[in-house]
């Protein structure tokens, strides 16, 4: 539990004199002592003003009360209602509280720390979190994802408030890309259709015919004619296993990649095949080992089963599957989800440190203060909104 002297800011760690004279006065009024007569004095022990003792006498200098600012914070709570009240709680009874007044959703990705994925009204993948955001009827979403999956909420729902609860949590692989690069791109195929991974940035949508997501990458693409040339970005992994999977000769990919799964090797997987021997092997498609791991599947070279999943998919065959072990490769934060949904199975993560540093910036500390200061609003605005608006609306409709 989170205490009330780890708080940021706020009224508890410097508690103002005011709140203690008047939590003083009150405690005197219930002992009936004649406050009118009473002065008051504090003597703050340290910087954080948590030891503070408060020392009242009646006009004969008698002392009438003593009381250290932990006692004045109980008499506070008990005293006075809701704000006070919430001093109390930790964050988590305080987000949940919050949730409600504001009329709040939280959404967060499969990769969030616990603590955010346990107050969250819902837990995802990309493409759920944005089916989810755009049928809520939230007056305010908290997006726990990246900044890309806020911006998205942001243009599938402009009459809501979305808000991230750290702009720092960005994404490698949405920067390895920019809408002027992608203007150049096109230059060069000036008849292609342009598919944007989910992993980009507003103004790079906007120039896109289509969004997707890992998830439904294949299907994206093969609902475009097969003679129309496809620009794919901007994840080359995954870039290379859509134009496996789909037989598509006529697709120019931009050789971007995710820092946290690009470090995901064949070396990894082949290190665990060669110990556990009745794990299903799950892969996520921007892994730089997933081109090796559909080659080896598709020769039969596993003695069992390994799928490239979306990490909805992988969820899901947690459920479905008959094996009892399971070999995660993606972000670790979604072993949490695994554990907790499934507790008859095991899951492994295939390296510790896959983890991506910026899903991990946001922590309850930063929910609690996103709810409570309406920080930080993302809003794409409107004429790129528009355009990208397009493009996501046909990756919602091919699921
Ligand atoms: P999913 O769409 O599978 O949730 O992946 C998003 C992501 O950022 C993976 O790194
Ligand atoms: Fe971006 Fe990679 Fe983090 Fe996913 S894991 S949000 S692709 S940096």
């Amino acid at each position: 539990m989170v205490g009330p002297e780890s708080l940021e800011s706020g009224p508890l760690l410097y508690l103002p004199l005011l709140t203690i004279r008047v939590s003083a006065y009150f405690h005197l009024y219930l002992y009936r002592q004649p406050i009118t007569t009473g002065y008051f004095y504090t003597y703050p022990l340290s910087e954080a003003d948590v030891a503070s003792i408060a020392f009242i006498f009646n006009g004969e200098g008698n002392l009438l009360l003593n009381c250290t600012t932990l006692n004045v914070v109980a008499w506070i709570s008990f005293c006075l209602p809701k704000e006070m009240a919430m001093l109390g709680l930790d964050y988590k009874d305080r987000v949940l509280a919050l949730k409600k007044e504001k009329n709040a959703i939280i959404l967060a990705h499969n990769y969030q720390l616990p603590e955010v994925q346990d107050v969250a009204d819902f837990v995802g993948d990309s493409l759920a979190l944005s089916k989810n955001a755009a049928t809520t009827d939230a007056d305010t979403i908290v997006f726990c994802g990246v900044h890309f999956m806020a911006e998205t909420a942001s243009i599938i729902c402009p009459d809501k408030r979305i808000l991230i609860p750290d702009l720092e949590a960005g994404c490698s692989l949405a920067s390895t890309i920019n809408s002027h690069e992608l203007e150049s791109w096109k230059k060069e195929h000036p008849d292609a259709i342009v598919v944007s991974y989910v992993n980009t940035t507003a103004d790079v949508k906007a120039l896109s015919d289509y969004c997707c997501t890992s998830s439904n990458a294949v299907k994206v693409v093969n609902s475009i004619p097969e003679g129309r040339e496809i620009l794919f970005l901007p994840d080359m992994f995954l870039g290379a296993y859509v134009a496996e999977v789909t037989k598509r000769k006529n697709m120019y990919i931009w050789p971007g990649e995710c820092h946290v799964h690009a470090g995901i090797k064949s070396e990894d997987i082949n290190r665990m095949l060669a110990t556990l021997k009745n794990a299903d092997f799950m892969v996520h498609p921007e892994c730089s080992c997933t081109s090796s791991t559909l080659y080896h599947a598709s020769k039969g070279d596993f003695e069992r089963q390994a799928f490239v999943l979306s990490t909805e998919g992988m969820m899901k065959h947690a459920r479905s599957s008959r094996a009892k072990q399971f070999v995660v490769a993606t972000e670790t934060g979604i072993l949490y989800r695994m554990r907790k949904e499934n507790p008859d199975r095991e899951f492994i993560p295939i390296k510790n440190d896959a983890v991506c540093k910026y899903m991990k910036r946001i922590n309850l500390e930063k929910v609690h203060n996103s709810l409570v200061n309406d920080v930080y609003e993302v809003k794409v605005p409107a004429q790129v909104a528009d355009k990208a608006k397009l493009a996501i609306d046909r990756m919602l409709a091919i699921i």
